[in-house]
């Protein structure tokens, strides 16, 4: 491979040399055993280091698969590019980025001071109060109408019903005591707009939703497709909202190492602390990883180096 072959023709390369690429990015980083298992949410700490799953799927709904694609672990931070996308499409994206924001912090995701330092309780929706202050938009007149909402659009997103995994919910509303209080925070800048609690219980019950780095890749796919759903042919979104979220994406999607991800991969990605991770390539496809060991940002290793692998070789950077 020379450096000419990594610049973007537009397209990915045939089906063979893409299962090819897969299954060598996961020979090649299968043996990395750098970072840590989150434990800060009880739940998680139990996960196996060694599993490491990853798809890609084109936006024509091809999947490319190896190891442990089809293990279930739960969404977290990846749920928040997912919830904008469906607020931008129930509010309008002008007033979902005057009531969010849409500028990264530079912050980790859980960050108080993020919120403080704008001066007005704004960050943005990749980071937890942003994604709180999000998730507490959903359309509905109670907690169950706003869940309805949000289980149902990120259902459309997989192309199948994605249900949540109880234990992992519970894990985390018992340890749950910071986002309660950035929550409080918020509602403080008149910047949430349901009950704090609620909200905060409505963000965790999201983040607790159970998925597999297979369903993650026809989701990611579903951003770079213009909102249309490759497998189920469902038009989720409107186009025009994949280009918010897509962008949010780049600039916060890893937080305070969005920056060292941008110049690695040159693609919008998103991270969450049960070792998932997703990376879009407009007009192509979308790639997840599952692998729980993180970074200390929160970020899992080995997806980190399978999206920098694989943007290079499958030809994805945007630049
Ligand atoms: O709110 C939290 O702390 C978790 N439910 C999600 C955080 C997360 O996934 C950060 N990601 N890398």
């Amino acid at each position: 491979w020379s450096v000419s072959e990594w610049v973007s023709n537009g397209h990915l390369p045939t089906a063979e040399v893409v299962q090819e690429l897969v299954a060598e990015a996961h020979g090649r980083f299968a043996p990395v055993l750098d970072g840590q298992v989150a434990d800060y949410i009880p739940a998680l700490a139990a996960a196996a280091p060694e599993h490491f799953g990853l798809c890609v799927s084109s936006c024509g709904g091809a999947l490319f698969e190896a190891g442990e694609a089809r293990v279930a672990f739960s969404i977290q931070s990846i749920s928040k590019p997912f919830l904008f996308a469906l607020i931008c499409q129930a509010i309008g994206e002008q007033e979902a980025r005057e009531k969010l924001g849409v500028n990264s912090t530079g912050l980790p995701f859980n960050s108080v001071l993020a919120v403080e330092r704008s001066g007005e309780g704004l960050s943005n929706p990749m980071v937890n109060a942003g994604a709180i202050a999000a998730t507490s938009l959903a359309p509905g007149a109670s907690s169950e109408d706003k869940w309805a909402f949000i289980q149902d659009g990120f259902s459309r997103f997989a192309g199948r019903r994605l249900e949540v995994d109880g234990r992992v919910f519970d894990s985390e509303l018992a340890s749950n005591r910071r986002n309660a209080g950035l929550a409080t925070l918020l509602s403080d800048h008149d910047r949430i707009w349901w009950d704090p609690d609620e909200a905060t219980e409505l963000y965790t019950r999201q983040c607790s939703l159970s998925v597999t780095a297979a369903d993650l890749a026809v989701m990611a796919a579903t951003l770079a497709n213009g909102g249309r759903q490759p497998v189920t042919g469902e038009q989720v979104i409107e186009a025009i909202h994949c280009q918010h979220v897509l962008a949010v994406m780049v600039t916060a999607g890893l937080y305070e190492t969005s920056g060292d991800w941008l110049y690695a991969t040159g693609l919008p990605g998103k991270s969450g602390v049960a070792g998932g991770m997703i990376t879009v390539a407009p007009g192509k496809g979308g790639l997840a990883t599952y692998s729980p060991p993180l970074d200390e940002a929160g970020n899992s290793v080995r997806g980190q180096l399978t999206a920098r692998f694989l943007s290079e070789r499958l030809g994805l950077n945007l630049f």
